[in-house]
């Protein structure tokens, strides 16, 4: 079954990223190629937190870059929602991500100039969401236990709370998948594990695929999957 990008009804199939084959090198400037991604396949479960484990320069950003479809790939096939990537325009794919996906990294990227609030609703106004916009980001705050820091500009927040701000911006538009790539990095190990296990949560509670990346293995022990690079 395939639906339209935008189309944010359920998605029946339990896998909501396939990738086959799939391979990903770099051309280097002397003009040899780095193979990062050799011949992978993966399917990725429906509220799932997954985790992609591996040294540094091992290719978790790759991976997670190409699953999002934020980079090419060489050969094999990437889809979402049986959406097939090499198959899609580069604005399909933007909607796609706009609509389906939300994005957290490990340096925080909120608008200085906007409160907690201002920034989530930011976000849902960026993936189309007309309706319910204070309820929904009333629900978010909660979900990430910030409920009492929606009037505060990121620099009157922690590096935890900026990231769980962060967190609730990336899932408020309801997207099927959040790519997280390092969003422990920058904290402590206690706020490490905080942030996992609201990870944990979400997964369940709104049935949202989360894919992030960790170097730390006792992150990856909390993981429901762990894909090893
Ligand atoms: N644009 C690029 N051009 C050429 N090589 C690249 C490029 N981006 C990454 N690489 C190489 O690909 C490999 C994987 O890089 P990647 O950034 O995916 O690793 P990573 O696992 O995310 O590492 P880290 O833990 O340090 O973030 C590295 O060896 C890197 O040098
Ligand atoms: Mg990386």
């Amino acid at each position: 079954m395939k639906i339209e990008v935008t189309d944010n009804t359920a998605y029946e199939t339990e896998d909501i990223i396939t990738a086959k084959d799939l391979v990903k090198s770099y051309r280097l400037g002397d003009g040899s190629d780095l193979t990062v991604l050799d011949h992978m396949n993966l399917s990725l479960p429906k509220g799932k937190l997954i985790m992609i484990m591996g040294r540094s320069g091992s290719g978790k950003t790759t991976l997670i870059n190409v699953l999002s479809s934020l980079d090419t790939f060489n050969s094999g096939s990437v889809s979402l929602m049986g959406h097939e990537y090499s198959q899609m325009s580069d604005r399909d794919k933007e909607l796609l991500r706009r609509y389906q996906m939300g994005f957290v990294f490990q340096s925080v990227a909120l608008i200085p100039a906007m409160t907690a609030c201002e920034n989530i609703d930011f976000g849902l106004r960026t993936a189309g969401v007309k309706e319910g916009r204070k309820e929904r980001i009333a629900e978010v705050l909660e979900s990430v236990g910030l409920a009492e820091r929606g009037n505060h500009y990121p620099v009157e927040l922690s590096g935890g709370e900026r990231q769980r701000i962060a967190i609730a911006r990336a899932m408020a538009h309801r997207p099927r998948v959040i790519f997280a790539d390092e969003p422990t990095g920058a904290l402590d190990t206690e706020s490490g594990f905080h942030i996992a296990d609201l990870f944990l949560e979400l997964a369940k509670k709104e049935q949202i695929t989360i894919v992030m990346t960790t170097h730390d293995v006792r992150i990856s022990e909390m993981a429901d999957e762990v894909i090893r690079l």
